[in-house]
């Protein structure tokens, strides 16, 4: 296990010495087959992968959950024994925010709507940390998860305009049995709160049925069918239902090209998030 920057520096040093493609999946630990399947889909790309686990303070609001967010080490260390041992990195706070640290990456444009609406901080702490991890780590390709979607697209982004030299690549969204997108916070729902999160990708699958089965441009319509399915669960609070470009994160009131659906929904304290993407023909 690395603990500090110099260390993994060296370690990185060492990988591209012996010509290894080195190959990072940043997360914030807690976790669950989500998470192992980046792993699993790294170590088909790479020679050498890298697990970063840090709860990252910079991108959770004053009254986030940052002090109650599951830390969980030994049990992804063993977890991660699982599929393939990679090298860990697991800084302290001070390692990666030393005193007098004083830089921000702001990313414009997509970082703005949805989650940056009502999260304004958030994708500057991301976009801060995920930068240093990919500078610290000197990786080749990182890999990140469908499941944020909009997190992806302010990565690449920050690659794409910052030109810093890591290839992206995204992995489908790892879902419980019961379509529950699986995420480091379902620890958090009780158990009539879990089976009432189920609604959310229920919705998304009954607006892609309205648009690929039965063809239905209109994003309204499309989106009233999402509102009606998740307010079936009495306790669930509809923070944003977006139908948009997957590109720009524009919203789009016709639905003719390739399209993302992305909804948030409060349940107690706890915030969940799902999205599908939605392949057209071209019309
Ligand atoms: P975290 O929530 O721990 O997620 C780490 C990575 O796992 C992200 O790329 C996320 O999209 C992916 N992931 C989470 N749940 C998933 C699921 N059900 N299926 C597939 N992939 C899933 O995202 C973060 O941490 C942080 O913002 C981070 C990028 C590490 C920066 O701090």
């Amino acid at each position: 296990m690395i603990t500090t920057i110099e260390e993994l520096r060296r370690w990185s040093q060492q990988q591209h010495h012996s010509q290894k493609r080195v190959g990072l999946v940043p997360t914030m630990g807690a976790l669950h087959d989500g998470h192992l399947s980046l792993v699993k889909t790294a170590n088909q790309y790479c020679d050498t992968v890298l697990v970063s686990i840090f709860v990252n303070p910079t991108q959770f609001g004053v009254n986030e959950d940052f002090h109650q967010y599951p830390r969980l080490l030994e049990d992804d260390l063993r977890l991660l024994q699982t599929v393939g041992s990679p090298e860990v990195f697991v800084p302290e706070i001070t390692e990666m925010y030393p005193a007098g640290f004083d830089v921000s990456v702001h990313v414009g444009g997509v970082s703005q709507p949805f989650e940056g609406e009502i999260r304004p901080t958030h994708f500057d702490g991301v976009a801060t940390v995920v930068l240093k991890l990919f500078l610290a780590s000197g990786a080749d390709i990182a890999f990140f998860g469908q499941k944020d979607f909009q997190q992806v697209c302010v990565i690449r982004k920050m690659v794409t305009d910052l030109n810093v030299p890591v290839e992206i690549v995204v992995c489908p969204i790892i879902r419980e049995p019961d379509g529950l997108a699986m995420s480091s916070r379902n620890k958090y729902l009780s158990k009539s709160q879990r089976s009432q999160a189920v609604v959310l990708s229920q919705s998304l699958i009954l607006a892609e049925q309205m648009i690929v089965g039965e063809k239905i441009q209109d994003a309204e319509r499309v989106r009233k069918k999402i509102r009606s399915k998740i307010e079936t669960a009495p306790d669930m609070n509809i923070d944003y239902i977006a139908i948009a470009d997957p590109q720009t994160l524009h919203e789009l009131t016709t639905i003719n090209c390739d399209t993302v659906i992305l909804v948030a929904a409060g349940i107690g304290t706890s915030r969940l998030i799902d999205n599908i993407l939605i392949t057209t023909t071209r019309s």
